[in-house]
């Protein structure tokens, strides 16, 4: 029987709890909230002491959200000796070399299945992978909420806040959404992920990102005529001298896998040398397939999976100065840059000749400052 702190009884927490209270291996004996749930109020408690300090309590659930106090905690309950589980980026991506070193040194587990995917168990195939094969690659389409935005941007015109406003009453958004607008829930879980497959320690602000703030029904009706459909996707990949990672909305076939991703779905990939592409699909945020990954966290370290997914890494140089493709591009503020650059018409913005993307992200950063409706999307 394994004894669980559970921090947190939000959307996630209230699900984890519901799950574990049908099994008799698994039992939830303190919960930390911030607030009075007459339904757990046996074991609810405001003071994390309570959890840190029962010695009966081996594992501690963390599905708080947000860097603080969920960093301070998760901390203290690896320096405590117990395990943990998490769904949270923010703090795994942020902390990830303190957090997997304090899990190692300590000897227990730190397991985060659900932060990478929601329900997808991306990360355990991942490691999975990475301990017999060399991973090349990680991309794909993780988070819910941007795809339920561009999904239904695509089937007909919709107003972007009340379809945010959707994902948000149907639990998929993030606490501040614009971390699914912009981009920066998905690089923390690019982060993660990269740092399983390359055994490397990729750093949130060193990878650029563009994300679908500003993309608008004139941009999609552009790419729909081309035969296109526009994803928000992320990439991590092997170079020659390191690694190149980056986030951007990308044009891809219609007939592609990514194209036929739904609503809140994900759609996560590896590239391997032995298994070649293969990609993992599922829901990525909701209250259920989030918390059936933390639950099978508690149940795989039951099984003996006492450690983080992979071996201590080493920082890579990011190089996505290597990396090359054409652009879609919009913008109402003329610039030299992109008429040196422009390849053909396609209105309401133009194709660009390669560049790389490091090139590409520096000069849009740069243009959403002089033109803040601006937007960029890969070819794929
Ligand atoms: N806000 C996230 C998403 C939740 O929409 O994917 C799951 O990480």
């Amino acid at each position: 029987m394994m004894n669980i702190g559970l921090l947190g009884f939000g959307v996630v927490g209230r699900g984890v709890y519901e799950q574990i209270e049908k099994r008799s291996d698994l039992h939830v004996s303190r919960v930390l909230v911030r607030r009075d749930i007459p339904e757990i109020s046996a074991i609810a408690t405001r003071d994390f002491e309570d959890i840190i300090t029962d010695s009966s309590i081996h594992t501690v659930v963390e599905v708080l959200g947000g860097l603080h106090p969920a960093y301070e905690y998760i901390s203290a309950a690896l320096r405590a000796g117990k395990h943990v589980v998490t769904a949270n980026k923010a703090v795994v991506s942020a902390y990830y070399q303190e957090l997997t070193s304090l899990a190692q040194k300590n000897g227990v587990a730190l397991r985060c299945t659900a932060a990478v995917g929601g329900g997808i168990p991306w990360l355990v195939n991942l490691e999975r992978c990475c301990r017999l094969d060399t991973v090349d690659e990680v991309c794909g389409i993780m988070n819910g909420t941007s795809n339920y935005i561009m999904d239904a941007m695509h089937k007909s015109p919709v107003n972007f806040d009340e379809i945010l406003r959707k994902a948000q009453e149907l639990g998929y958004a993030e606490a501040d959404p614009s971390a699914d607008i912009d981009g920066d829930d998905i690089r923390r879980k690019l982060v993660i992920s990269a740092n399983i497959a390359f055994s490397t320690l990729l750093r949130e602000e060193d990878v650029p990102m563009f994300g679908i703030r500003t993309v608008t029904d004139r941009d999609i009706a552009a790419f729909q005529k081309r035969g296109c459909v526009c994803k928000l996707i992320a990439t991590a990949r092997r170079t020659p001298d390191g690694v190149a990672a980056w986030l951007e909305p990308t044009l891809v076939s219609a007939n592609s896998l990514e194209a036929a991703v739904p609503a809140n779905y994900n759609l996560i990939s590896f590239q391997s040398q032995y298994l070649g592409r293969q990609s993992y699909f599922g829901q990525g945020a909701g209250r259920f397939p989030t918390a059936s990954n933390v639950t099978q966290d508690c149940l795989d370290i039951m099984g003996g999976k006492t450690a983080f997914y992979a071996p201590a890494g080493e920082a890579l140089t990011l190089h996505n100065d290597t990396v090359r493709h054409a652009y879609y591009v919009r913008t109402n503020c003329a610039d030299p840059w992109l008429a040196a650059h422009t390849r053909e018409q396609m209105v309401p913005g133009v194709l660009t000749d390669e560049v790389s993307v490091e090139e590409m992200h520096a000069w849009a950063k740069a243009q959403l400052q002089r033109d803040s409706s601006c937007f960029i999307a890969a070819l794929g």
